[in-house]
């Protein structure tokens, strides 16, 4: 059967013109997909319950939903360098302890590969099996033939489909090889891991190009100067988006760090001024961070507004809110705000903590190093609740912290840590001595 592209018009014939919508050169053939499920009642759809296979990796286990799922396909994006095949190789060498696993590599020589596991104190491993391979069709005969448990794919960039002319790394073609694989994981019923590079230039077809073809869509993250690694989930079909996992690199690979909140606040030495301890909620999970400022005159006409790790408007809005309630004259300052650690900040439960940070270097007057700081900042300079605020406390009061500012209105009576509940920016600062 024949079809209109543009239409939809059929006809068992090829026609030059569609007689329908009259589009010269539209008719393409059809062939009827054979069809082995028919559509069944909703009702009488057995309810199946998934099984979850944990890679051991706690870390990565909590991003993915609590274990892989046998079928489907989990990608793993990222900036280059950043560890993706790093973490992928840790991955397949715990897998391969109940099978055999097929990593494919089409950058990198298995000899690169031998080292770098060699680094990660994995090389004897048995059952992980390295191909150095880019022909799809060459892979799924790899996959069969080794009836691997898993497989991974460094990177789909660097996979041609089979009989595809259209050169490497193409919108079209990472969809092309990307949709292949994933029937492929579905008829082997084994999870498929895509290692996919996030370039900057544009120019290669990005990870983003293929979430939608995906069941789980995982990114690395992680500053250039700092060594900690963030794994988060932006799609996931079996589980929740919410949750992160933490990693240093290390000489030996990524390392999981299991109490983020300890590793994001050690302070050695008394506390400076300009640094504050925030709780922040990363997915449903509360983590400490100190937030660090540094406030200083400058005769430039232009002072400089920097920020790591935190959103530079956001920093530009509190500023402006210090200066119009606290009256602070900070238009001759150079601003710089800093999260400690390389974490990323997108919630605005942290303001209080950064207007804090700012006031106090500014002031150069320290604050408690036992008191954190909770609380939204609005434009007339009150405070604002924010979510899941227990949690947070709880895990405040968890690492020691006997003292913590709130947004005032919430009922809570806990006993491990002392609440200093305030209504605007004013009353924080004085509370907190600044
Ligand atoms: P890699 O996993 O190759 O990144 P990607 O696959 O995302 O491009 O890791 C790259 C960086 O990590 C590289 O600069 C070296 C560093 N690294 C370590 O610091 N320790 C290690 O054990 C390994 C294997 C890599
Ligand atoms: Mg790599």
């Amino acid at each position: 059967m024949y079809r209109c592209r543009d239409c939809g018009y059929g006809s068992l014939k090829w026609l030059g013109r569609c007689p329908q919508c009259g589009q010269w050169d539209t008719l393409t053939e059809f062939k009827r997909p054979d069809s082995h499920s028919p559509p069944q009642a909703l009702a009488t759809i057995p309810l199946e319950e998934a099984q979850r296979r944990p890679t051991q990796i706690t870390e990565f286990d909590r991003v993915i939903g609590g274990g892989l799922i046998a079928g489907s396909v989990v990608l793993v994006g990222g900036e280059p360098g950043i560890g993706k095949s790093t973490l992928l190789l840790q991955v397949a060498a715990q897998l391969a302890r109940d099978g055999p696993v097929l990593y494919i590599s089409g950058e990198e020589s298995p000899g690169q590969i031998k080292l770098r596991a060699e680094r990660l104190a994995i090389g004897k491993t048995n059952n992980l099996l390295i191909g150095h391979e880019q022909n799809l069709a060459a892979i799924c005969e790899h996959v069969l033939q080794t009836k691997a448990a898993a497989v991974i794919i460094d990177s789909i960039q660097t996979v041609f489909p089979a009989g595809e002319s259209a050169g490497l790394g193409t919108t079209h073609q990472v969809g092309q090889a990307t949709f292949e694989l994933s029937q492929l994981a579905r008829a082997q019923k084994i999870p498929i891991f895509l290692i996919g590079h996030v370039t900057k230039s544009g120019d290669f077809a990005g990870p983003k190009a293929i979430e939608h073809l995906v069941d789980v869509a995982l990114y690395v993250e992680g500053g250039r100067e700092s060594d900690v690694r963030v794994v988060r989930a932006v799609k996931n079909r079996f589980g929740s988006t919410e949750e992160i996992g933490v990693f240093q690199m290390t000489e030996a690979g990524l390392r999981e760090i299991a109490n983020p909140s300890q590793f994001f606040t050690e302070r050695l030495g008394p506390v400076p001024a300009g640094s504050v301890i925030v709780p922040t909620l990363e997915g449903t999970r509360p983590i400490l961070v100190e937030i660090q400022a540094l406030v200083a005159f400058t005769r430039s006409n232009y002072p400089q507004r920097r920020a790591t790790g935190l959103d530079l408007n956001r920093v530009a809005l509190l500023v402006a809110v210090i200066e119009k309630h606290l009256g602070a004259q900070l238009s001759g300052e150079d601003i710089y705000v800093n999260v400690a650690g390389g974490l990323m900040l997108r919630e605005t439960a942290v303001d209080v903590g950064i207007a804090a940070a700012i006031v106090s270097s500014f002031k150069e007057k320290p604050i408690d190093g036992q008191t954190v700081i909770i609380g939204e900042l609005g434009l007339s300079g009150e405070v604002r609740r924010v979510k899941k605020l227990r949690e947070r406390l709880a895990e405040a009061a968890k690492l020691g912290y006997g003292r913590a500012v709130v947004p005032a209105g919430e009922k809570l009576d806990l006993k491990e840590i002392e609440l200093c509940p305030v209504h605007t920016i004013r009353e924080a600062m004085e509370t907190l001595g600044v």
